[in-house]
């Protein structure tokens, strides 16, 4: 396919048809790299931000049944009522926290969840506590409504991990929400239930938001405990949880993902959806009332690959000159750091064209570490290899002194 550079141009417009509040979004940095690579041979991506195995077979086949048996109509605005119970059922169990139906809302994968829990309470005025290095929608959704951000840097010395009292002390009258993801892309980190339980209480105390995109919560390695906040939260009043079946079952491209909150902001959220994409791909969710209820083979398969490749990785990036790591917990991110004030957007773009290797600048997810590097693991132990045997010897020539 042609690769044009008409999004860039849309993006840099000046052009008066616009809505002002598009310039809050910037070029994502993913779309650079990759639009880029796509016009040279041979690259390896280390971009990549999807699971590379096929979705398990019962997925496909219940996807295949549903449009046989005619299932291409709407559904509910709220979800397929049979997937409402699946959620509801296997998160209780999970959390050991009772859930009805009536507590989910199910969107057109993570991105939709995201995009109504944020643009649904961001508005002028109001301050959203956003970690930074963090996912790219984050900011940009918050202050395309108005809503300032306040970032709360994370560092690499601690394994990007957040300080809850940093946040807790970052709670002003004007806080409205905080937004979580753990494990977190980019950088892999998992949060440990104490910080969740110190961040989750102090907002409830406050009547703040917590936003927790939990979209990696079944990729956790060394068989932690996954602390997910609705574990952490006395009632669902001041929470919205977030997951699809993207990361968990490889069914990104399936588009079906998940709120889970009180019922009263699930039925306002009800309302905005069906201003926005009306209901989630049908077949798609049938598909997820088979992965929810058909066992756990394949996520423990996926774990114990991906645990081999983060293995592998954390070992190449302690024998790459200039690289510093630590050991990720969780995703399939690592966001190790280049020397302080090496500009990472550079390294990245002259390793694509130098070395045929792609990966993201760390400026793709915030201001705190433009010196770093988001490596994604979600690519073979031999595509990782080869990408290290170029990118070794290409760092050692470099003098960022
Ligand atoms: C942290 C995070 N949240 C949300 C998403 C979007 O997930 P979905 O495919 O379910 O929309 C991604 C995808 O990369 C992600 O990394």
């Amino acid at each position: 396919m042609a690769v044009s550079n008409l999004d860039i141009d849309f993006y840099e417009s000046e052009d008066p048809i616009w809505n002002p509040a598009l310039m809050a979004m910037p070029v994502p940095g993913i779309r650079k790299m990759v639009n880029l690579a796509a016009t040279m041979d041979d690259v390896i991506h280390l971009s990549i931000g999807q699971p590379d195995m096929p979705a398990p077979d019962h997925v496909v086949n219940a996807t295949v049944d549903a449009l046989q048996a005619g299932q291409t109509g709407y559904t509910m605005d709220a979800g397929l009522p049979e997937l409402l119970e699946a959620l509801a059922e296997y998160y209780s169990k999970r959390y050991q926290r009772p859930l009805q139906p009536e507590n989910v809302i199910v969107t057109t994968g993570a991105t939709e969840a995201v995009y109504l829990a944020l643009t649904a309470t961001s508005a002028p005025g109001r301050e959203f506590i956003v970690p930074d290095p963090s996912f790219m929608l984050y900011a940009p959704l918050i202050r395309m409504n108005g809503g300032t951000v306040k970032p709360i840097p994370l560092r690499p010395e601690n394994g990007y991990q957040l300080d809850p009292q940093e946040v807790i002390d970052a709670m002003d009258f004007n806080t409205f929400g905080i937004v979580l993801n753990s494990p977190s892309n980019p950088t892999g980190t998992l949060y440990p239930r104490e910080t969740i339980e110190a961040i989750v209480e102090e907002a409830a105390y406050r009547g703040i938001a917590v936003i927790s995109d939990e979209v990696y919560d079944h990729l956790v390695y060394d068989n932690q405990e996954y602390p997910s906040v609705l574990s952490c939260c006395s009632d669902l009043d001041h929470v919205m949880v977030i997951s699809s079946f993207s990361k968990t079952f490889s069914m990104a491209g399936m588009r079906v993902g998940w709120l889970i909150s009180s019922q009263g902001h699930i039925k306002k959220l009800r309302r905005y959806h069906m201003f926005t994409t009306t209901v989630a791909n049908t077949p798609c969710q049938w598909a997820g009332v088979a992965a929810l209820r058909g066992g756990r083979g394949f996520i423990d398969d996926m774990l114990a690959e991906y645990t081999r490749r983060r293995n592998r990785l954390v070992e190449l990036v302690e024998s790459a000159p200039h690289l510093t790591g630590y050991m990720p917990e969780g995703a399939f991110y690592m966001f190790p750091s280049l020397p302080e004030g090496v500009n990472g957007s550079n390294v990245a773009l002259r390793m694509l064209r130098e070395i045929g290797v792609c990966t993201i600048a760390g400026d793709t997810f915030g201001d705190a570490m433009t010196n770093a590097l988001r490596i994604s693991y979600s690519t073979s132990i031999d595509q990782i290899e080869q990408a290290f045997e170029r990118m070794i010897p290409w760092l050692a020539r470099q003098d960022f002194g």
